[in-house]
């Protein structure tokens, strides 16, 4: 009735990226300055393909920009090679935010008892692909 009512065709046209479908317009998705970041940091995760992640961290990005005045830190928990954690910092403008960005993995590339070849096991990667300050608390805490 109010797809009718609005003139719009009855059964919107829908589109799939990774897993995630969806009939609203996917125009921020593909183009924009959202699109740009994630064609330029999706490669730092060397498993990409052609769509991946892409409605994933178009979600990251759009609620962590909500956040953006949320009194707090950012903590991205499943860093792998760093490709979510350098777009966020960079579509949410981080070094404005005051804020500390916290990453949290380990870095063991065991998923569901077994070894994920797509995982990262070397956080110096990360260090040297997301050129943020960091500081690394495992090494300083004796437990
Ligand atoms: C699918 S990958 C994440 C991909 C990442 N978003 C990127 O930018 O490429 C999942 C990551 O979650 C990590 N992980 C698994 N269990 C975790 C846990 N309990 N806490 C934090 N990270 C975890 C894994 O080591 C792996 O690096």
């Amino acid at each position: 009735m109010y797809l009718r009512a609005r003139g719009l065709p009855q059964v919107p046209q829908t589109r799939h990226f990774d897993g995630i479908s969806t009939a609203a317009d996917p125009t921020p998705l593909l183009s924009g300055r959202f699109a740009a970041l994630h064609e330029q940091y999706i490669k730092l995760n060397p498993f990409y393909r052609g769509s991946s992640y892409l409605y994933q961290h178009y979600n990251d990005c759009f609620f962590a920009n909500l956040c953006r005045d949320v009194p707090g830190d950012f903590l991205i928990a499943g860093v792998a090679f760093g490709a979510t954690a350098k777009l966020v910092y960079e579509y949410v403008q981080f070094p404005r935010l005051g804020k500390t960005l916290h990453l949290v993995d380990p870095f063991d590339r065991r998923a569901n008892g077994r070894v994920a070849d797509t995982y990262n096991a070397d956080p110096e990667r990360v260090r040297s692909a997301v050129p943020l300050r960091s500081r690394d608390t495992s090494a300083s805490n004796p437990n």
